[in-house]
């Protein structure tokens, strides 16, 4: 019996890399996509694991040590996971289920907001998604721009406090971990907050929905594979894996330890870094057999800050990568081009002879 799973690796065409936790071993009952075997595919997969507090508050040695490791999962992996990170649990969970509140609001309470384009500062998206090559993505999302100007809708009540809070603490904390990668890259601690003007930076929330398990004819991918078009993104799910992330050619399924967010590199990053670090390749798989949900917090360069690679990080005679882009046209280049992998990056990529 194979898992649903590897139904949807044989019955799509996408260039896709091998799903490492879509094999015979794991074939559970068919209706369940994500194995929750976490010995396998979870956190000992080599996913790495940053402690926040450690960062901020361990003694020398132990901080240059976490600074290492910090490098060398954006080098590696573009993706990690933070532990003693200080958001409080029941916020959280607070955010989580107001989101889950808002997708089940009748839907003349949202229609307005279904017509929004993706530069309109509160967006939901409904139901079916796109077919790409065959292969059917499902996801309910809703997206607000939350800073420097905050945006919610008006239901339901509680929203804006628990997200303006969810907001406050997440940017602090993504903007933390941005002085501590800058240092990774051996540079002062603000010099990557300053080359992409972090002071304003621009910030989205999303919660994401995908549905469980309805049937062989409802077999499909939650969201295709992409890199995330901002700076560094933060993500927390409901207890229902599904995130996948490209690791040398392999898909690995996200199984968060207890707590923590997962952290992804998004674009700015790698042309930050001039491509040192790499923006991760990920997407997200349905048919558990729950409803699954993600909340995500992203942070990025404010809309007009052109984004160019530090140049200190030039110096060893390879010149730089990536020519400098204004972050608003990179974005809409990004969500113009739909989810594509990561060929939104080449518009940025200096082309070499
Ligand atoms: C995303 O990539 O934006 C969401 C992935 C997920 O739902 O885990
Ligand atoms: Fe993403």
């Amino acid at each position: 019996l194979l898992s649903l799973s590897c139904t949807i690796m044989a019955g799509t065409s996408l260039h896709h890399p091998t799903d490492p936790c879509a094999n015979g071993e794991h074939s559970g009952p068919a209706a369940v996509a994500v194995p929750s075997d976490v010995g396998t595919c979870g956190w000992d997969a080599g996913i790495p694991v940053v402690d926040y507090d450690v960062l901020v508050n361990g003694a020398a040695d132990q901080r240059a040590q976490a600074i290492r490791d910090l490098g060398r999962a954006c080098e590696d992996w573009g993706f990690f996971m933070v532990i003693n990170h200080g958001v409080p649990e029941d916020l959280k969970e607070a955010v989580m289920e107001t989101c889950r509140e808002l997708f089940s609001l009748p839907e003349e309470e949202k229609a307005e907001y279904l017509e929004a384009g993706p530069m309109d500062p509160v967006r939901i998206g409904s139901g079916f998604y796109s077919v790409v090559d065959g292969a059917r993505y499902w996801r309910d999302y809703f997206k607000m721009f939350v800073h420097p100007e905050f945006h919610c809708p008006a239901k339901p009540a509680k929203l804006r406090d628990v997200a303006t809070e969810y907001a406050v603490k997440t940017r602090d904390l993504l903007l933390s971990l941005a002085t501590a990668i800058s240092e990774s890259l051996g540079l002062d601690r603000g010099r990557v907050y300053e080359a992409m003007d972090l002071e304003s930076c621009f910030q989205i929330l999303t919660a994401n929905h995908y549905p469980p398990y309805a049937g062989p004819d409802d077999v499909g991918l939650g969201l295709p594979p992409h890199s995330d078009h901002g700076f560094l993104t933060l993500l927390f799910q409901n207890g229902v894996d599904g995130l996948q992330v490209e690791r040398d050619g392999q898909w690995v399924l996200a199984t968060p330890l207890p707590g923590a967010f997962f952290v992804i590199a998004g674009d700015q990053m790698e042309i930050v870094s001039n491509g040192r670090y790499k923006s991760s390749l990920h997407r997200a798989v349905v048919g558990g057999e729950r409803a699954r949900m993600s909340m995500v917090s992203m942070i990025s360069p404010s809309l007009d800050t052109v984004v160019e690679p530090v140049p200190e990080l030039a110096q060893d005679g390879q010149g730089l990568e990536f020519r400098g882009i204004r972050y608003r046209d990179y974005m809409e280049h990004q969500q113009s081009n739909k989810l594509n992998g990561k060929a939104a990056l080449d518009i940025a990529r200096v082309q070499r002879t």
